[in-house]
């Protein structure tokens, strides 16, 4: 369904691990609708995920940058408009780790060493990326930066431990950076809030599976896949949102405004029998 929605304009994709990564989807669908990307991940994803598939079928250079190191995220905002000959008009911060997760360690008993690598690698990334981009003037007027999120920030979800944290600082910066780069450069912040996805992201939560079918089930539309997120980070970079700013968007098939469904109510009556 390309219509060319992003010709002419240059991104920054962080996040492709493999092919089910929501950044993965994204890339492939911002340069079938025109764009010209550069793609980059942790040194140490880069060792061990395929991005180079993906950078051979986008025709895309990648560059390495840990997302919590200033110097990596300067040198990519540098070699970036090298490559492009000039600024960007999209970056997408498709991030996300959790030591605490990683390590089924429960949010009650967290160790905080791996709390604050928590919200380094999975919030404050985002920060140190637009302060970056920034300081280099890396993107045009009416850019578009897109980071993801998960409705762990709004209500609880035990499994998604210090997450949920990160995820609510993670809204927090967009707003507060999207004010000031939006009155400074008229370049727009928002976060996508999607559905549980089968990633391996997504998979290291524990619980995933049942998590995952709950969700489907109350969402009137079902789970948004990893696609369906592709396609909405396409519209947020294209022109047609250019005032949209600072906003957390659901993206979640009507999971955040369902209070409960039919189906899950017919679920806890088989139970009970
Ligand atoms: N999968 C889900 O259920 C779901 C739901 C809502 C939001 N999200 C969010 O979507 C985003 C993408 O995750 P995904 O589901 O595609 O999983 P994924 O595992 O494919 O992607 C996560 C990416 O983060 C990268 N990363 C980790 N540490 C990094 C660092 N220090 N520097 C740079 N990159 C680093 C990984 O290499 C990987 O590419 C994350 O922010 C995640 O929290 C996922």
């Amino acid at each position: 369904m390309a219509n060319q929605l992003l010709k002419g304009k240059k991104g920054i994709i962080f996040g492709a691990l493999d092919e089910r990564s929501i950044a993965w989807k994204t890339a492939l669908s911002a340069v079938a609708e025109g764009a010209e990307i550069v793609l980059t991940n942790a040194p140490i994803a880069l060792r061990m995920g395929k991005i180079n598939e993906l950078a051979q079928q986008c025709n895309a250079q990648v560059i390495p940058a840990d997302a919590t190191s200033d110097a990596d995220l300067d040198a990519l905002m540098t070699k970036s408009m090298e490559i492009f000959g000039g600024k960007v008009d999209f970056i997408l911060h498709s991030i996300g780790m959790s030591p605490n997760v990683r390590k089924n360690i429960e949010y009650t008993k967290s160790n905080h060493e791996n709390f604050l690598k928590t919200l380094d690698i999975s919030a404050l990334s985002l920060h140190r990326v637009l302060q970056a981009a920034m300081k280099a003037d890396a993107i045009n007027e009416w850019g578009s930066v897109l980071a993801l999120s998960y409705i762990a920030a709004q209500r609880t979800f035990p499994g998604y431990n210090d997450m949920a944290d990160a995820k609510a600082v993670l809204e927090s910066i967009a707003r507060s950076f999207g004010y000031h780069y939006g009155f400074a450069r008229k370049v727009r912040v928002n976060t996508i809030s999607q559905s549980p996805t089968i990633t391996t992201a997504g998979s290291g939560v524990s619980g995933f599976d049942a998590f995952y079918t709950y969700a489907d089930k109350m969402s009137p539309l079902g789970n948004a896949s990893a696609e369906d997120c592709a396609n909405y980070c396409i519209m947020m970079f294209s022109d047609y949102t250019r005032m949209v700013t600072m906003q957390n968007l659901f993206h979640d098939g009507g999971f955040s405004y369902t209070g409960v469904s039919a189906g899950i109510i017919e679920q806890m009556q088989q139970a009970a029998q």
